[in-house]
């Protein structure tokens, strides 16, 4: 076997990443050039002239990516790889809209890194032309979440907007599955033509084909004239066929024609018409198991399932909570409710929660907290007010150590990841911060209020607790899940 070996040039302003990426990528035999801003990839470039061009995004002289396009436009050849701790559906899209050939979220993989880098030099002979098209201009981008799992989503966003490949959306309700279609509708070259939505779980089925594919004069009793269906509606842009799991039959099988043919015929029509349409479906069934009960069609099934995109659960993504929940405290105050925060203990608390509802529910949450709250910061008290999760964890058997310990290490990775420069003994003061209200909080009510019996359990003097109890602003006389 040949080893796939070449020229790498690191482009990152952090010298110890800039180290272990090139000691990682010498060792398999790369040559490899490290830098540390855009002016020096400018000049190493030309001189270096490397197969792989490793780059990250935010650099002391500007934004790594913007001549990412110019750069492979002069050397079509070059494979670009984009490293980014701004992990947001906006750098995904970006980077594969200026050509990147692999975009990483930071913190990254190193054996991921080195896979792209040996699948770049492979891939170099049969290189592609960059693409300027099917890249947003869009700052506010609707998807909010930063999770390893978000990251994996936005990266498939990115590499479908600009083609025509059937999407399939799978996710539990409210999950965001239908803000996903109308980011790729948004993001892509459609997105100057129409975004239609057909939800089959809320037509009667005896209507489903007339409202898919329109209806002639006559066509049945109360036919008063021509309507156009949903296809025709979307005409140029893109179909939405929510809850497509709810789809009887006799409808699928004419939609797997229409999707086989590329064109309709309307009810009571004869003459079939073409259709440009894109089409993304989602469900929150499980159709692998509704086409082995015989409920869903398995050719249609697959003509469907080209680009799967599965949205995890919330719960699966707990690190996600407090930015989505402050991003929906700022989505109610623009709706002309008075602006909340929330605080860290609240949004610590928040993601111990299990969250069936998904997105929807915690954005039901946070919009009846801000109605609720008197207030202006949120805080753990206010939550037991509202939410029976944080009641169940006053019950001392309930505490859910292993929740709190898995969340407790989840948010001590991210901190260490984002931050940077935290040193241990300030996230140590910070996750002891956190943690800790929430368990003087929990043990108090636990103990109806009793501070000695507490400052026992806790293993601590009684003035030490009530100390601690009036740094975190605990109320001793309301702990009490009642309230
Ligand atoms: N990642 C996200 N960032 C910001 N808002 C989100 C995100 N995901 C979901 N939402 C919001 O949560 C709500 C529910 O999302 P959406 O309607 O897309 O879910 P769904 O998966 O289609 O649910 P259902 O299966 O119940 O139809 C919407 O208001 C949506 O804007
Ligand atoms: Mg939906």
């Amino acid at each position: 076997m040949t080893r796939l070996t070449g020229k790498i040039l690191v482009v990152d302003d952090d010298s110890a990443i800039c180290l272990v990426i090139a000691e990682a990528l010498k060792r398999q035999g790369h040559i490899v050039r490290t830098v540390g801003s855009i002016a020096e990839r400018k000049e190493a470039l030309p001189v270096f002239a490397p197969d792989v061009l490793i780059t990250d995004v935010m650099l002391p002289d500007g934004d790594g990516l913007d001549d990412v396009a110019a750069i492979i436009a002069q050397e079509p050849d070059l494979k670009v790889i984009i490293l980014s701790a701004q992990n947001t559906l906006n750098t995904a899209v970006r980077a594969t809209g200026q050509g990147a050939f692999e975009y990483l979220p930071k913190p990254f993989d190193l054996n991921e890194l080195s896979r792209a880098v040996t699948e770049a030099i492979s891939v170099r002979a049969s290189s592609h032309a960059p693409r300027s098209d099917g890249e947003g201009s869009g700052e506010d981008l609707p998807l909010i979440g930063r999770s390893p799992q978000m990251q994996e989503v936005y990266r498939t966003i990115a590499r479908v907007v600009s083609n025509d490949l059937n999407i399939l959306v799978l996710g539990e309700s409210g999950t965001g599955k239908e803000l996903v279609a109308e980011a790729i509708h948004s993001l892509g070259p459609r997105r100057a033509r129409p975004f239609v939505a057909i939800n089959m779980a809320a037509i009667p089925r005896e209507l489903i084909e007339s409202e898919l594919f329109g209806y002639e004069k006559g066509a049945f009793t109360g036919a008063m004239q021509r309507s156009a269906g949903k296809f025709e509606q979307a005409e140029g842009g893109t179909l939405f066929l929510d809850e497509i799991g709810d789809m009887p039959m006799d409808a699928q099988t004419r939609l797997l024609r229409v999707l086989q043919s590329g064109e309709i015929t309307t009810v009571g029509g004869t003459r079939p018409v073409r259709v440009n349409v894109r089409i993304i479906a989602a469900t929150n069934q499980d159709l692998t198991n509704l086409t082995a009960e015989g409920r869903f069609r398995e050719d249609l099934f697959y003509r469907l399932n080209v680009v799967p995109i599965r949205l995890p659960p919330l719960r699966e993504r707990a690190g996600d909570v407090p930015l989505l929940a402050r991003h929906f405290l700022d989505q109610a105050a623009l709706g002309g409710l008075p602006r909340k925060s929330l605080s860290d203990g609240a949004a610590a608390l928040l993601e111990l929660y299990d969250w069936p509802g998904n997105v929807r529910e915690l954005q039901n949450l946070m919009k009846r907290l801000t109605v609720l709250t008197r207030d202006q910061e949120i805080q753990v008290q206010h939550l037991r007010q509202v939410l029976t999760f944080a009641e169940s964890l006053a019950d001392p058997s309930g505490i859910g150590v292993v929740e709190l310990r898995e969340a407790a290490r989840r948010w001590a990775r991210e901190q260490l990841a984002v931050g940077g420069d935290m040193s241990a003994s300030e996230l140590h003061d910070r996750l002891l911060g956190v943690i800790e209200p929430v368990l003087l909080g929990e043990t108090l009510a636990a103990m109806d209020g009793n501070q000695i019996r507490a400052a026992a359990t806790l293993g601590m003097n009684r003035n030490t607790l009530r100390k601690k109890l009036t740094h975190y602003d605990i109320d001793p006389a309301m702990p009490l899940r009642e309230r």
